[in-house]
């Protein structure tokens, strides 16, 4: 017997209790605002206007949310997410801090359509195969802007390791990839837009250890050019 439910079965992001409690403390402001999105938050803020939408892609929970409304920056924020979960628990917590519950959505990058202003994709598509078609769709549905923070270097490195950091008895593989920073700028302008890789300021210049492997973190700001 064949089921269609293998995503789910093979997705760590649906198997680790800790990673759940974590993203809940998130919502409820119960745990420090990530560097990284404070400085997503700040790089971000230099490029929109007012009411314009927002689009946070591989959101987890949505609490990116928090940053923006921690800076007064007033964007219509819409999160997606493939992992059921996880959407379920910003969902859950984030109405009552001002995201109505349907901003958030389940929803993989790859299956994107249609048009937002801005996009952030921060600690995602390093851990997936590859960053070719949800990048393309990112790239795509964003009128103005995609600010993004990955696992990025001089040569690109591509991993599919044992995670050893999931629920007891899971036993599961995940891609820790780094992207060729000039092939990625590259792939990026072939879109219609200009590159600006900034320094990470929680990894600076060395790399980061995260679930025991080495990510290089870059954060990458593309503007729509208008030629
Ligand atoms: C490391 S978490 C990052 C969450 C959040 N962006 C943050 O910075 O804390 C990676 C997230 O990407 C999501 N994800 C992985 N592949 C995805 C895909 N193809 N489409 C949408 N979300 C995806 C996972 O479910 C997970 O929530």
């Amino acid at each position: 017997m064949i089921t269609g439910d293998g995503y789910g079965r093979y997705n760590i992001w649906e198997h680790s209790a800790t990673v759940k409690a974590l993203y809940a403390r998130r919502c409820r402001l119960e745990s420090e605002e990530m560097t990284c999105h404070a400085q997503a938050a700040e790089l971000l803020m230099a490029h929109v206007r007012e009411g314009e939408t927002l689009l946070d892609a591989g959101c987890g929970s949505g609490y990116f949310f928090h940053s923006l409304r921690a800076r007064a920056i007033d964007l219509d924020y819409l999160g997606v997410d493939a992992a059921p979960s996880l959407v379920g628990i910003g969902q859950e917590v984030l109405p009552a801090h001002g995201l109505r519950a349907d901003r958030l959505r389940v929803m993989r990058i790859e299956d994107l359509n249609g048009s937002v202003d801005h996009a952030v994709c921060i600690n995602v598509l390093s851990n997936i195969d590859n960053y070719h078609r949800p990048l393309e769709r990112l790239l795509n549905v964003a009128r103005k802007s995609v600010i993004m923070r990955e696992s990025c270097a001089e040569e690109a490195s591509y991993a599919y390791v044992k995670d050893r950091f999931l629920d007891p008895g899971v036993d599961l593989k995940v891609h820790v990839n780094t992207y060729a920073l000039g092939e990625l700028t590259e792939f990026i302008r072939s879109y219609g837009y200009d590159v600006e890789v900034v320094r990470d300021r929680r990894a600076g210049d060395g790399p980061e250890l995260v679930i025991d492997y080495p990510h290089y973190w870059k954060f990458l700001v593309c503007l729509k050019n208008r030629g």
